[in-house]
């Protein structure tokens, strides 16, 4: 099989975030299948292919068109793209007869996301208020803005955005309606703050906006549940989270599994989440990120009857 060849897996564009230690992590043997849920534009995906060896069983699922578009070299070579956000696709695989070695979880927006400007993710630019990840279906976030009742808006800001001013600003976005674009809202914001500091005042409500348009807590929530099912046994899986509630529901999962002792289904592969301190130079956006691993326990194992205090090791 011959991959495409980029020498450190990047599209110019897009810097895979922790590779070496995913890649670490899930260790992919040659003929082992893969699944990646966030594919993006293929950096982690090529890594592991790369190791793996077996592009033909590989399925490779995002929800951004613009992404899957960019893989027609990984589309060439025999794997399959799938154009679904991650809770129908691991739904539908569950439903399926197909089980993987290894599942990848890259979450959040990828950088040509938040830099092309007419996604409407960033204040730096002035574009319609859109940041949809999956641009053919679903609510934008000027439809969020302009169609919650105030209270909603104000939690939304609050729970997602950790915005301690959410009230205050739910209540002008509210008074300016209709807002349509990211600089009338960055403005809204601004003006409540009045002085700047080293982050942008609107930086906690473009994240929370961010979340309830694409859902992805909820995508995550209904996600992770599944996970072992679609999994081999000894099959691993790498999550890496970029927010304190993505990371939340990473952590809380794996120790309910690890807490069911001899039912768990997975055990945690790293007892603290990865992170790493020199990628910040190239990435900044890589700055929050943290990786998690487990792996699924094979079954001969948990008949055996480890003890737990073997298990924790
Ligand atoms: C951080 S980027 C992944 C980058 C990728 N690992 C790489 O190396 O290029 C996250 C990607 O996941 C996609 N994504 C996020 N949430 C998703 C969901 N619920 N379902 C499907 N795709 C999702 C986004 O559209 C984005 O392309």
């Amino acid at each position: 099989m011959t991959l495409p060849k980029n020498k450190h897996h990047q599209n110019k564009n897009h810097i895979p975030v922790l590779l070496d230690e995913v890649i670490e992590l899930l260790d992919p043997l040659q003929g082992e299948s893969y699944l990646d849920l966030t594919v993006g534009y293929g950096g982690h995906a090529k890594a592991v292919l790369e190791k793996t060896c077996q592009p033909q069983k590989a399925v490779l699922v995002d929800r951004d068109r613009t992404a899957l578009a960019s893989l027609g070299d990984l589309r060439d070579a025999g794997a399959s793209l799938v154009h679904k956000d991650f809770a129908q696709a691991v739904h539908d695989i569950r439903l399926s007869e197909e089980r993987f070695d290894i599942i990848m979880m890259d979450l959040g927006v990828s950088s040509p996301q938040l830099d092309n400007g007419e996604r409407g993710f960033s204040f730096r630019f002035d574009a319609p208020l859109d940041m949809r990840m999956d641009q053919t279906a679903g609510k934008s976030a000027k439809d969020l803005v302009n169609d919650l009742p105030e209270q909603v808006l104000a939690s939304i800001l609050k729970e997602y955005g950790e915005e301690p001013k959410a009230k205050r600003i739910a209540r002008a976005i509210v008074n300016h309606r209709p807002v349509s674009t990211t600089s009338e809202l960055a403005d809204i914001v601004e003006k409540i703050y009045r002085r700047r500091g080293r982050i942008h005042p609107a930086t906690r409500t473009f994240q929370a906006l961010r979340i309830a348009t694409n859902g992805e807590l909820e995508q995550l929530q209904k996600t992770l549940p599944l996970i072992p099912e679609i999994l081999n046994e000894g099959g691993r899986l790498a999550a890496i989270s970029f927010h304190s509630l993505e990371d939340r529901l990473v952590k809380r999962f794996l120790k309910t599994e690890f807490d069911q002792g001899y039912e768990a289904r997975m055990r945690p592969l790293t007892k603290k989440p990865i992170v790493s301190a020199s990628q910040s130079v190239h990435n900044p956006r890589a700055r929050s990120a943290k990786l998690r691993g487990a792996v699924k326990i094979k079954q001969k194992q948990n008949e055996r009857g480890m003890t737990n205090a073997y298990r924790r090791n």
